[in-house]
């Protein structure tokens, strides 16, 4: 039985001082929530020592937008995982289309990042999905199908019940241009034959895999109705309490 993951990316948003704010918002609201899903708030670094006391004594997991792979040394502006560690964090994010993009993050990297994580106990959640020019170019697939095997690569099948998917197709990521639940599922449950003829049929039955890209309260829950999207990792919506909310209810 797969728990739905709801996760917020706040991305480069919030100081410490808006972030303890929306983050006791959300903490109220978890007191009251039973419903039978996880509840995630990926914050900047800046903010997560502080947001750890908050969230402590409530249900809601804790997690940063990336990491180094090395334990320490020199590497100016760097985090490693024994910083995330020794705060209290339970999730990263690894290989957001923004760090491909913008920071040159390639697979060989990200598949550092991902056994450098699993190692010190932290849940990565590995972003996959293709470009607008890749899926009018019909390689969406083999897109992420690439992306999957070369970050995956090494990784053990009893490391995978600590590793999340998300699929975020890029052309949908703040655009307000969601893809549709259908196209969505489809692109999930490639992922999963993938996972599946990588190790086998149990692990890709049991895998998280979320969807992300313009997921706001309005259309939640026609996507988390599909029988393979397992949550959200959701950017915009979720710096504001009462959407995030509206998402995490859907
Ligand atoms: P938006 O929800 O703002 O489209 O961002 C999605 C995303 O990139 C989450 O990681």
């Amino acid at each position: 039985m797969r728990v739905p993951l709801i996760a917020g990316n706040w991305k480069m948003n919030n100081t410490i001082e808006e972030s303890l704010y929306l983050a006791k918002s959300l903490a109220e609201f978890s007191k009251s929530f039973n419903k039978d899903r996880e509840i995630l708030i990926c914050a900047p670094f800046t903010a997560l020592y502080a947001l750890k006391t908050v969230l402590k004594s409530s249900k809601i997991k804790l997690g940063a937008q990336n990491m180094h792979y090395e334990e320490s040394g020199a590497y100016t502006g760097e985090i490693s995982p024994l910083m995330l560690k020794d705060i209290g964090v339970d999730y990263v994010l690894i290989g957001h289309s923004e760090r491909r993009q913008y920071f040159n993050e390639n697979d060989e990297l990200l598949n550092k990042k991902l056994k450098a994580a699993l190692k010190h106990g932290i849940k990565p959640i590995l972003c996959v999905g293709e470009t607008l020019e890749q899926r009018e170019a019909n390689v969406e697939k083999e897109t992420v199908k690439t992306q999957i095997v070369k970050s995956l690569c090494g990784i053990d099948a009893d490391c995978f019940k600590n590793i999340v998917i998300a699929y975020e197709p890029v052309w949908a990521i703040g655009t307000g241009k969601t893809a549709s639940s259908d196209q969505a599922n489809e692109i999930i449950s490639y992922i999963r034959n993938v996972i599946k003829e990588l190790y086998d049929e149990e692990i890709s039955e049991n895998v998280i895999i979320q969807y992300g890209g313009s997921v706001k309260g309005s259309n939640a829950a026609e996507i988390m109705a599909k029988p393979d999207i397992d949550g959200a990792l959701v950017g915009g919506a979720s710096l504001k309490a009462e959407e995030f909310i509206n998402i995490i209810n859907y």
